[in-house]
C-alpha cells in the first residue's frame, strides 16, 4: 500500500443516517436547496427546490504523478525545490533565522473550514480543509514533465533565481537527481520571440500527429515507470497567443483530431498536450490564460469523460480584485474604472512583452468583474434589449484597464498597482489605491499545488440523482470547482462564470461538505440570533 492510502485517510467520522462509510467509499445523500424564479408581470414568483443527490467518494488516495508543461520554468522549479525541502525536512539560513519548509499559500494545506460547533463552548470547529476527504499530501506528489530548454533541474533552478541561496544549496542534490525535462513541442509562432534562445529540448520536426503520439507516450511511461494510479498534466509553460477558432479546424472533436493529423498552423503546443492527456485519461490544467481549451478539445474530454480545468493562476492582482470589486459592488457603492498595472522582471514578464502574448494575459485579466457587475442593476444600467428581448451588449460596466511591463532589474518580484476609482453616496468620489509586491512564483506554485490535489480528489468522486435512481458517474468533464485557483475559470459551455473569490471559496467548500454528508450555512449561526 502507498504511505498516502493509509496516511491521509478522514478523520472526520459524520454520524447520520446521510453518510455511510465502507472500506472503499464514503457514500453521503445530499439535498441541493434553491429556488426557481418565474418573472410574470413584473413580480417574481419564487417556488423552493429541493434536489436529492447521493455523492460516492473513493477512500484511498492513488499514487499521484504531476507533470507540468513548463517544468524548467520558476513555477516548475519551485514547485519541485519546495516538494523536496518539505520532503526532507530541509530547514535552510536566511538573513532573518532559520527558515522551516512549510505550505503556506495552499488553501487546501494551510487554510481551515467551520464543521460546525461544540456544544460544551458553543464555539466553532475548524478543521484544516485537507481533512474533510482524503486527499493526497504534496509531499507524496512524483514530479516530472516537459521544458524546451533542456537545463537540468538544479541548473533550472538557479535561473529561475526565485529561492533563496541556503535552500538551493542544500536541495541542489535532489533537483539533480530530477535530471533533465523530457523534450516539448515547440511552435515558435506561439511564444515571444524572445524565447528562442532557450528552445534546446525540442521534439524534431512538424507533425503533430507524432508530437501528440511522443506526449502520449510520455504519459503511459511515466505512469508505467513510477507504478502511478494518477498523472495530472498541468500547463505552467509560458503563455501562447491565442488560437484563431475556425470552423472544420477546431470547432468539434473531430475536426480536432484531424487538424492534429493534417498539423494545421492553428494546433497549439498546450492543445496538443491537453489532447494527449484526455486520450490518456488523465487529467489536463492549464495554468496559463492562452485558449489552449477551443471547442474541440471540450468537446472531445465531454466525449472520452476525461477531465479538464483552467485558466490562469489566479494569484495576486486578479485574487485581490475578485474580492475588492465584490466587495465594493456588494457595499453598494459603484465602481467607475479599475486601472492596473503591472511589472515584473522575469522569463513570464520577458514572454508577455510581445504584443500577441500580452493579450492572452490582457483577457483573462479582464472578465474578472463581470459577474459582480451583472449581479448589481441598482447601480449598472443593463444592456439593451432587442425586439426579440435578448441583450445587446453589456450593459453599462466600470472601465478596466490592464497594463504589463517587463522591468528586469525586479527580477521574479512583481509589482501591481491598482486604482479603484468610485462613485459614492449623492455624487462623491472615492479612490482606493493598492500596491501590492509580492514573489510571484512563490504565490503561484501553492496554487499549482491545490489544483493538482483537487483535481486528483475530484476524479474519485462520482455522483448520482437519488429520484432517478441510476448508476454512479463521474462529474462533468470541466472541472469549474477548481475556479477558486483561476483567473478566468473554465465552466461548462452555456453556464455563468462566478469570479468572485468569496463564492468560488464557498462551492467549494460546500461541495467538499456535501461529499460527507454535511449541509447548512454555519455563518447563520442561529443559535446565537435566536435565543
Ligand atoms: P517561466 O517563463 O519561468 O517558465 C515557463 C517555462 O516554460 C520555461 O522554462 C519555458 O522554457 C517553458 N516552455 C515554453 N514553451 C514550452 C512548451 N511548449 N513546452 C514545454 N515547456 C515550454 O514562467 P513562470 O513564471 O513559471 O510561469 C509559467 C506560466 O504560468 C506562464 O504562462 C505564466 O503566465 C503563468 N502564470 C504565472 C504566475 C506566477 O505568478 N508565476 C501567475 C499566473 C500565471
Amino acid at each position: 500500500v502507498h504511505p498516502t492510502a493509509a496516511r491521509r485517510d478522514a478523520s472526520i467520522i459524520v454520524q447520520s443516517e446521510n453518510t455511510a462509510y465502507s472500506d472503499e467509499f464514503i457514500t453521503s445523500t445530499f439535498v441541493n436547496r434553491g429556488a426557481e424564479v418565474n418573472v410574470v408581470n413584473g413580480q417574481y414568483l419564487v417556488k423552493p427546490t429541493a434536489d436529492e443527490f447521493q455523492f460516492q467518494t473513493k477512500r484511498a488516495v492513488g499514487k499521484t504523478g504531476l507533470m507540468m508543461v513548463g517544468l524548467g520554468g520558476n513555477n516548475g522549479t519551485t514547485l519541485c525545490a519546495t516538494i523536496l525541502a518539505n520532503r526532507h525536512n530541509i530547514t535552510w539560513g536566511t538573513k532573518g533565522g532559520m527558515q522551516q519548509p512549510n505550505y503556506i499559500g495552499s488553501m487546501l494545506r494551510a487554510s481551515t473550514v467551520s464543521i460546525g460547533i461544540d456544544p460544551a463552548t458553543g464555539r466553532d470547529v475548524h478543521v484544516p480543509i485537507s481533512d474533510v476527504l482524503p486527499m493526497v499530501h504534496p509531499n507524496d506528489l512524483v514530479l516530472g514533465g516537459w521544458d524546451i530548454s533542456g537545463l537540468p533541474m538544479d541548473k533550472a533552478m538557479k535561473r529561475a533565481k526565485v529561492l533563496d541561496y541556503d535552500l538551493q544549496r542544500q536541495v541542489e542534490p535532489l533537483m539533480a537527481e530530477l535530471g533533465k525535462p523530457l523534450p516539448s513541442i515547440y511552435y515558435p509562432d506561439y511564444i515571444a520571440a524572445n524565447q528562442e534562445a532557450r528552445a534546446d529540448n525540442v521534439l524534431p520536426g512538424a507533425d503533430k500527429q507524432a508530437h501528440l503520439e511522443q506526449i502520449r507516450a510520455d504519459i503511459r511511461a511515466f505512469k508505467k515507470d513510477h507504478g502511478l494510479d494518477r498523472v495530472i498534466v498541468f500547463w505552467t509553460a509560458n503563455t501562447e497567443r491565442y488560437s484563431d477558432i475556425i470552423p472544420g479546424v477546431n470547432d468539434t472533436a473531430d475536426a480536432l483530431l484531424a487538424s492534429i493529423k493534417s498539423s494545421h498552423d492553428e494546433i497549439a503546443p498546450s492543445t496538443v498536450f491537453a489532447v494527449a492527456a484526455i486520450l490518456e485519461g488523465e487529467p489536463f490544467v492549464n495554468g496559463a490564460p492562452q485558449n489552449t481549451f477551443v471547442p474541440g478539445v471540450v468537446q472531445l474530454a465531454e466525449r472520452a469523460k476525461a477531465f479538464i480545468g483552467g485558466d490562469d493562476l489566479k494569484s495576486g492582482q486578479t485574487k485581490l480584485k475578485s474580492v475588492l470589486a465584490e466587495f465594493l459592488v456588494n457595499a453598494g457603492i459603484k465602481p467607475l474604472s479599475i486601472a492596473s498595472y503591472n511589472h515584473l522582471g522575469n522569463n513570464d514578464g520577458h514572454n508577455l512583452s510581445a504584443e500577441r502574448q500580452f493579450r492572452s494575459k490582457e483577457i483573462s485579466k479582464s472578465s474578472v468583474v463581470d459577474d459582480m457587475v451583472d449581479a448589481n442593476r441598482l447601480l449598472y444600467k443593463a444592456p439593451e434589449v432587442d425586439a426579440k428581448g435578448q441583450p445587446v451588449g453589456k450593459g453599462e460596466h466600470p472601465d478596466h484597464i490592464v497594463v504589463i511591463k517587463y522591468v528586469p532589474a525586479v527580477g521574479d518580484s512583481k509589482r501591481a498597482i491598482d486604482e479603484y476609482y468610485s462613485e459614492i453616496f449623492c455624487g462623491g468620489r472615492q479612490t482606493i489605491n493598492i500596491f501590492n509586491e509580492c514573489e510571484d512564483s512563490l504565490l503561484a506554485t501553492p496554487l499549482i499545488l491545490d489544483l493538482a490535489i483537487l483535481t486528483e480528489l475530484l476524479t474519485r468522486v462520482q455522483y448520482r440523482k437519488s429520484a432517478a435512481g441510476a448508476d454512479f458517474q463521474p462529474l462533468y468533464s470541466v472541472l469549474s470547482l477548481l475556479s477558486y485557483m483561476l483567473k478566468a475559470p473554465l465552466v461548462k459551455p452555456g453556464t455563468e462564470v462566478v469570479n468572485s473569490l468569496g463564492r468560488q471559496r464557498n462551492a467549494l467548500e460546500a461541495f467538499l461538505k456535501a461529499c460527507i454528508g454535511l449541509e447548512g450555512s454555519s455563518d447563520l449561526l442561529l443559535q446565537t440570533r435566536l435565543w
